[in-house]
């Protein structure tokens, strides 16, 4: 039997049997699935097996899709292999799975680092199309995290769009329209970004993600959590300022802290999800650490989309000069339309597209993309957080219709080292009852672990 490029697995089957539906439509038992390495774990000793987690899966409907083998071409291993990368960098690593429409999905590798995308029908699962660039779209080194989604028929993307890694970048491409992207090593817009997630909702895409804090005025180096707001109508700049390139991105520091006399934040987001209802408000919900550096500890907060839109309605930062400290901009002395707005709407209702905006307030967003004001987590502390432990939380999700009545909150938060926290989360500042931890499940027990070879 041959398979195809891209397994569909039905979700209620998981975990107990998955069944892969092959090219002649039928489904097999989980023996089949044995014979592919993606899901397999890391069998001991073995280093040059790859894990899961390479892979990448997306549920669409009721149906979870995996992307199987697609290997980098002979050519693409040789290069990569002559450029000085291990035989084992040279695989063609997934690491864009989303969907475009009903009929496609859009997935691409790092392919011997020289990223490529393809185009697979939802309903054969065939390979549809060219094969096209995946710069930009997709890392050259597989350990770059990066996000991607479709919104209005066009491809968001943030990833690093070079060999070396230094040429981070929110892209925008396909559709109408020429791409989009941010000012090419340019500090003040990113800093040595580590993308999380993305969410296409109204206006606007938003992007999480942690990247060195530039406004930190403190010696060394500090990591800090984002979220950067992108208009959808957003048609870059003028001939004279920020043509192809966005007129409307804007940043806010996301604040996870504990407050107190004990006053301490938890500053570097390692996960967070799409943006679900809390107590009816839409709101996205994170696990953050501390610096990479420091004693381990792990909170999670929650942020309401109100909260992040007021941090970018307010005052913008400014670094007057290079060695100067950050200080809020004064409202008044800001340019009209107010930099950031979305042509058409608020402020710059007059304005057709941002091609049209006056030199001013593109000069402006040009060298102030950060807010002032960090977003507040919702009740002004962490839902939960776990200190006084080894290892770190680095990934969750969130059941918000848990319970009876389906009016809990139940949070799933995962380690580094395997172990799964059950938390019944304290939603609202105003219930009398702390979060509660429910269980904490040891997922991989190395001595329970048995591979299934
Ligand atoms: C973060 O939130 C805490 C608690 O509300 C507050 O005391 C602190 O000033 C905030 N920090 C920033 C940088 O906004
Ligand atoms: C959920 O609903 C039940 C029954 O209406 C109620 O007793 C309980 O307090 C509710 N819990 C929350 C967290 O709202
Ligand atoms: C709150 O805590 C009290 C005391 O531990 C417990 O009796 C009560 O059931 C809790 N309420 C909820 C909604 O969990």
């Amino acid at each position: 039997l041959k398979i195809n490029l891209v397994a569909k697995l039905f979700v209620q089957s998981i975990p107990t049997s998955i069944n892969l539906i092959l090219n002649n439509g039928a489904s097999a038992c989980s023996t089949d699935a044995r014979q592919y390495p993606v899901f397999r774990g890391r069998p001991s000793g073995n280093e040059s097996q790859h894990r899961l987690d390479f892979q990448l899966m997306t549920k669409i409907h009721d149906t979870l899709f995996i992307k199987l083998t697609w290997r980098s071409g002979q050519a693409d291993r040789e290069t990569c292999a002559m450029k000085g990368k291990h035989r084992d960098e040279c695989h063609n690593f997934i690491k864009v799975l989303v969907p475009r429409n009903d009929d496609l999905v859009f997935i691409c590798g790092t392919n011997g680092f020289n990223p490529m995308c393809r185009y697979y029908r939802l309903d054969n699962l065939e390979f549809d199309g060219e094969e096209i660039s995946g710069l930009a779209r997709c890392p050259f080194d597989a350990k770059q995290t990066n996000v991607a989604l479709f919104a209005d028929g066009k491809l968001y993307s943030a990833t690093v769009a070079d060999f070396l890694a230094s040429d981070a970048v929110i892209y925008r491409s396909m559709g109408d329209g020429s791409a989009l992207r941010t000012i090419k090593y340019d500090s003040k817009w990113l800093k040595e970004p580590h993308f999380l997630h993305a969410v296409d909702y109204g206006d606007f895409v938003y992007f999480f993600y942690r990247e060195i804090a530039a406004e930190h005025n403190n010696l060394g180096k500090a990591v800090y959590s984002r979220v950067a707001r992108i208009c959808k109508n957003d048609m870059g700049g003028s001939q004279r300022v920020l043509e192809k390139h966005w007129t409307s991105f804007v940043k806010a520091r996301l604040n996870c802290s504990v407050p107190g006399e004990s006053f301490f934040y938890f500053d570097v987001l390692q996960a967070i999800t799409d943006i679900i209802n809390i107590n009816g408000v839409p709101s996205v919900v994170g696990v953050f650490t501390t610096q990479l550096n420091s004693i381990p500890g792990s909170a999670v907060c929650s942020f309401s989309m109100a909260d992040i839109e007021k941090a970018f309605h307010g005052r913008f930062k400014e670094q007057k000069t290079a060695d100067s400290v950050w200080t809020p901009f004064p409202e008044e002395k800001l340019p009209k339309p107010r930099p950031g707005c979305c042509a058409g709407h608020g402020s710059a209702e007059s304005y057709k597209t941002s091609i049209e905006f006056p030199d001013e307030t593109l000069q402006f967003i040009k060298s102030h993309p950060l807010m002032d004001a960090s977003v507040p987590s919702i009740g002004d502390e962490p839902w939960f957080t776990k200190t006084r432990v080894r290892y770190r939380l680095t990934a969750l999700t969130v059941d918000n219709t848990a319970g009876p009545q389906k009016n809990y909150t139940v949070v799933f938060i995962g380690s580094e080292a395997g172990i799964v926290l059950k938390v019944l989360a304290k939603t609202s500042p105003l219930s009398l009852n702390d979060s509660i931890l429910l269980e904490e499940i040891d997922v991989f027990n190395q001595a329970k672990y048995v591979l299934i070879q």
